[in-house]
């Protein structure tokens, strides 16, 4: 089972036995999206037009207000048509460029700790995976000369995600830069996953790797609404870049699933296409979310990074406690459910998950307990 099922599962059953649960494990955002966006939906799925099989690929307007947002956002230009496809919410795609691109027997390199679905994709498609290690002393960033050239010459897909699920880390646009030039070496597909770019905070703004210049050659971006404009629910993402990749994800694409609901990819280019100005009030909530769950945190002892990005804390426990037994404590003890770091890769095992997407006084409460905690 999805390792984040089965935890799910759990905190379910706590809860009908009687505990008060405060869910901090969840990486979704709380509130709703703007209601611009939901009058949309609403409008369009009353047309009796909209209700049929929507076709693979995505609507041209859909796929022009991808390009335009990355123009706009990242200053990065892409041919609507070729270097944009529309996806079911990028978890899909992130499994599904797999599929498209190993075969069994070749290799995928993967951060640790990463989001499950880039080993699981490559499993699925029966290829090997190389764990690459995201240390703090390296600022959370994978070591490129560290990889054996005997991966390197192995390996048909990397991964890089930025700002980072789970450690809240960014990449520097050096980084990026690295990135694609071992690729290009390589002859690897660069797969970067960018859901987080419009949850920053301090005025912090995250870059898209297809800045770099040539990137287009070997990189492929995955991208999402679900934080961006909070239509998790939704299914509505985006892979953007490299034509020959985007082609092949069609493909694949086209022999499992119809397509995008119309009115939700009308919605979707409405969301693109509006004035994000209304980001920076809900950044600044999560901004303040997140110095509330720092100063608590630390309080009792844990050590934890001060994340310019996403809607993670990631946190070593107090000394003494490892993950598992820390974030069970904390359950059990408060209701308060984190998720101990062992789920994202053997690198994750001894931190702490903490989720931002938790209503403010619903956070206050969270944090009350576990500062009352006795350690
Ligand atoms: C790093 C990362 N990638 C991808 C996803 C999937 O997002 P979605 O499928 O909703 O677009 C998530 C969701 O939590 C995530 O954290």
């Amino acid at each position: 089972m999805y390792v984040f099922a089965a935890q799910g599962a759990r905190l379910r059953k706590l809860a009908a036995e009687g505990l008060d649960i405060i869910r901090m494990d969840i990486g979704e955002p709380d509130a709703p999206p703007p209601a611009f966006i939901i009058d949309e939906l609403d409008q369009q799925s009353r047309n009796p037009k909209k209700h049929g099989y929507a076709g693979y690929g995505g609507t041209p307007e859909l796929k022009q207000a991808i390009a335009d947002y990355y123009q706009r956002r990242f200053g990065v230009a892409l041919d609507p048509v070729s270097e944009t496809l529309p996806l079911l919410g990028s978890k899909e795609g992130l499994a599904n460029i797999a599929l498209a691109w190993l075969d069994p027997g070749d290799l995928a390199i993967v951060p640790d700790p990463g989001y499950p679905t880039y080993q699981m994709g490559a499993k699925m498609a029966g290829a090997d995976v190389y764990f690459t290690p995201l240390e703090a002393r390296l600022g959370w960033l994978p070591d490129l000369e560290a990889i054996p050239a005997e991966v390197a010459g192995r390996a048909r897909l990397m991964w890089v995600s930025y700002p980072n699920n789970p450690t809240g880390a960014v990449a520097p646009l050096s980084f990026y830069r690295d990135a694609v030039e071992f690729c290009r070496r390589h002859e690897i597909l660069l797969c970067s996953d960018l859901p987080y770019a419009d949850v920053t905070f301090d005025g912090y703004e995250a870059p898209s790797v297809l800045s770099v210049p040539g990137a287009k050659e070997v990189t492929l971006e995955f991208n999402s609404l679900s934080k961006s404009h909070h239509l998790a629910g939704w299914r509505v993402g985006m892979a953007v870049g490299n034509a020959t990749a985007v082609k092949a994800l069609l493909q694949i694409k086209s022999n499992v699933d119809s397509g995008i609901f119309r009115p939700i990819q009308d919605a979707a280019t409405v969301a693109l296409n509006s004035d994000p100005s209304w980001m920076v009030a809900r950044n600044e909530e999560y901004r303040r979310r997140r110095d509330l769950v720092l100063e608590a945190v630390r309080s009792i002892g844990m050590v934890a990074e001060t994340p310019q990005a996403g809607l993670y804390i990631w946190a070593l426990p107090p000394a003494g406690y490892g993950s598992l037994e820390f974030a069970d404590k904390v359950l059990l003890e408060t209701g308060v459910g984190f998720t101990a770091g062992d789920a994202y890769g053997p690198s994750g095992v001894g931190y702490v998950r903490i989720s931002l997407g938790t209503e403010t006084a619903k956070i206050e409460e969270a944090m009350a307990r576990l500062t009352a905690l006795a350690l």
